[in-house]
C-alpha cells in the first residue's frame, strides 16, 4: 500500500496579516509536503484560519468592523501570500466556513454523547491574547501577566460547560509516554508529561457573554470555546464524520507542525477529544521554535518586527528559495531561532559559493573539457571516495532526518555533499588534468563524479528550494518530472548523458546600505 501523510500547520488567527512566524511553520509544513509527495506518497496538506475567540473579537471593535469584516480582509492576504509562497496545501480551511462549523457541531453532539460535557460555572484567570486558561498558580508565577503577550490576564467567573479532560489524564499521558503520538522534540515532550502528571482541572468549553463562534448544539446561549472549534479544524476538514473518502484516505496519519507555545493544546486537549470521540491519535506532534530577530523579541514598536512587507522584500531581492534556505538552516528544528540580516547574507553566499558555484564549474569545465557529456568513470581511485562516500549515504540521511522532522539537517545534507564535491574538484584539479593527454582517463573519472554529485545535490535540495534546485537540475538536462525523490538519487547520470548551458543560480546581490 503506499504511505500516506497528512500535514498541517496551526490554523491562523487572521487578527492581522501573516508575518514570519506564520510563514515560518508555513514553509517547513511545504517542505515536509513536497518531500512526501516526492517520495511518491499519497500526501494532503491543510492550512487555514483560526476565526472565531475573544481575540478576534477584540481587534475587530478597534477597528471599528465586525469580526466576520475583519477575518475576510486578512484571510484574503493569507490566501494571496501563500499563492505568492508558492505553497503547496491541498486545502484551506476556514473556521467561519458551514463545513466546519456543521462538523464542529456533531464534534460536540459526539462529545455529549459520550457523557464528557457537563454545565458548571467558572471563576478564574483567562488570557486573551492566548485564548488559554490559566491556572491561579501559573497566574501567579506569571504576575497575573500573559507569558507570552505580557498583557494582563483577564478574570472570567460565568457558567460554561466542562469538557471531562481529567478523564483523559491518564490515557493521554501513556499515548505520549508509549509514543502512540510522538511528541517532539524530547524537551518538549518532557515538558508536557511533567505538566500533565497531576492535572486536575476539566476544561471550560463554552461562553454564555460571546456570540462571535459556534453554537453548542445543546444550548444555543452558549459558543464553543475557540480551541475546541480549532482543533476540530483538522478532522472537519477531511469531512468528519468518519467514514467519507478523505476521512479513511488521511485520519490518523497526521502530523502537526505547531509553535511550542500551542503544545500543550495540541498534546492534551486534542488527543483527550479524539479519544472522547472513539478516534485513533495522529502520529506526530512538532513543536517548533520561536523567531526572535536581532537577538530580541519581534515587536512594532522596536523596529525589529519581520513583518509581511520585510518577507516580501528579501523574496523579490533574494528570491523564494533563499528565504526558504535562510529559514529552515537557521537552527535545529525545534529550537528558537533568530532573524539577523548578516546571517541571511550569509546563508545566501553559502548558497552561491557552495552550490551555485558546484553547478556552473561542473557544467563549465565538462562542457570545456568533455563537450558537455558527462563521461564514464572508469575504475574509482582512492581520491573519488570524496565524493562517493557521502554520494550512497545521502539517500539514508535525508530518509532519517525528514522521518525525524529534522528539518536544519534535511536542508544541510545536500549542501555538505555539494562541499565535498568542491573539496573533490581542489583535490583532482581537472584544469591542470586537462592539460595533459596522458590523464585523459583521470580526468574523465573526476569529472564524471562530479556531475553525479552535483545532481544529487541539487534532487536533495527539491523539496527545500523546489525552484532553484529544477532550475538546476533542468540546466543538467535532467528530467524530474515523475520520478520520485529515490529513483532520482539512485539513478546515476549515465555516461553519454548531455548537460546543458550554465546559468548563474544565485546572481550577485549588492548588499544594501543601511
Ligand atoms: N489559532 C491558533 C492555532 C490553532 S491550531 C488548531 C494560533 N494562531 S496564531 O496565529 O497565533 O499562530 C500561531 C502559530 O504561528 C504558532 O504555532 C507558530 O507556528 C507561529 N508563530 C507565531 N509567531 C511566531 C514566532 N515569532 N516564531 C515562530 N513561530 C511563531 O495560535
Amino acid at each position: 500500500m503506499t504511505d500516506r501523510f497528512y500535514i498541517t500547520t496551526p490554523i491562523y488567527y487572521p487578527n492581522g496579516e501573516p508575518h514570519l512566524g506564520h510563514i515560518y511553520t508555513t514553509l517547513c509544513a511545504d517542505t515536509l509536503a513536497r518531500y512526501h509527495r516526492l517520495m511518491g506518497h499519497d500526501t494532503y496538506f491543510l492550512t487555514g484560519t483560526d476565526e472565531h475567540g475573544i481575540k478576534m473579537v477584540k481587534t475587530a471593535a478597534d477597528q471599528k468592523i465586525t469580526p466576520q469584516e475583519l477575518a475576510d480582509k486578512n484571510v484574503a492576504v493569507f490566501e494571496a501570500v501563500w499563492k505568492e509562497l508558492q505553497i503547496t496545501n491541498n486545502d484551506f480551511l476556514r473556521t467561519s466556513s458551514d463545513r466546519h462549523k456543521k462538523a464542529v457541531q456533531e464534534i460536540v453532539k459526539k462529545m455529549l454523547e459520550s457523557g464528557d460535557i457537563y454545565l458548571g460555572s467558572y471563576e478564574g484567570w483567562y488570557d486573551e491574547g492566548q485564548e488559554e486558561f490559566i491556572t491561579e498558580t501559573e497566574a501567579k508565577d506569571a504576575d497575573f501577566k500573559s507569558r507570552i503577550s505580557g498583557r494582563p490576564l483577564v478574570r472570567y467567573s460565568e457558567s460554561t460547560y466542562f469538557f471531562k479532560l481529567t478523564k483523559y489524564v491518564e490515557p493521554v499521558t501513556k499515548a505520549i509516554e508509549s509514543g502512540a503520538i510522538r511528541v517532539m522534540p524530547q524537551a518538549r515532550k518532557n515538558e508536557i508529561l511533567s505538566k500533565l502528571k497531576g492535572w486536575d482541572q476539566d476544561l471550560s468549553i463554552s461562553r454564555a457573554s460571546l456570540k462571535w463562534g459556534i453554537q453548542m448544539p445543546n444550548d444555543p446561549e452558549h459558543v464553543l470555546y475557540v480551541w475546541i472549534d480549532a482543533l476540530s479544524n483538522y478532522i472537519t476538514a477531511l469531512g468528519f464524520p468518519p467514514g467519507g473518502e478523505q476521512f479513511s484516505r488521511y485520519w490518523p496519519v497526521a502530523t502537526h507542525l505547531i509553535g511550542k507555545e500551542i503544545l500543550w493544546f495540541h498534546a492534551f486537549y486534542w488527543p483527550a477529544m479524539l479519544m472522547s470521540l472513539g478516534l485513533n491519535l495522529p502520529r506526530v506532534l512538532f513543536a517548533h521554535g520561536w523567531w526572535t530577530s536581532g537577538g530580541q523579541k519581534m515587536s512594532k514598536s522596536m523596529g525589529n518586527f519581520i513583518d509581511l512587507e520585510k518577507v516580501r522584500h528579501v523574496v523579490a531581492t533574494y528570491s523564494q528559495d533563499a528565504l526558504r534556505y535562510y529559514l529552515l538552516r537557521a537552527a535545529a528544528f525545534g529550537n528558537d531561532l533568530d532573524w539577523e540580516d548578516v546571517e541571511f547574507n550569509k546563508s545566501y553566499d553559502e548558497l552561491r559559493n557552495v552550490v551555485g558555484n558546484l553547478l556552473n564549474r561542473t557544467l563549465n569545465m565538462i562542457a570545456k573539457y568533455r563537450e558537455g557529456i558527462v563521461p564514464a568513470a572508469g575504475e574509482m581511485a582512492e581520491v573519488d571516495k570524496i565524493i562517493a562516500e557521502p554520494l550512497s549515504q545521502l539517500q539514508a540521511t535525508l530518509t532519517e532526518a525528514y522521518a525525524n522532522c529534522d528539518l536544519q539537517k534535511c536542508v544541510l545534507a545536500p549542501v555538505e555533499l555539494a562541499r565535498a564535491a568542491n573539496a573533490y574538484i581542489d583535490a583532482t584539479r581537472p584544469f591542470t588534468l586537462a592539460k595533459d593527454p596522458a590523464k585523459a582517463a583521470e580526468l574523465d573519472r573526476a569529472l564524471h563524479w562530479i556531475a553525479q554529485a552535483c545532481c544529487r545535490v541539487l534532487v536533495g535540495l527539491l523539496p527545500v528550494m523546489p525552484h532553484k534546485a529544477a532550475a538546476g537540475l533542468a540546466q543538467m538536462g535532467v528530467d524530474i518530472a515523475g520520478k520520485t525523490l529515490s529513483q532520482l538519487l539512485a539513478t546515476p547520470l549515465a555516461a553519454g548523458h548531455k548537460l546543458g548551458k550554465a546559468e548563474v543560480l544565485f546572481p550577485p546581490i549588492e548588499t544594501e546600505k543601511k
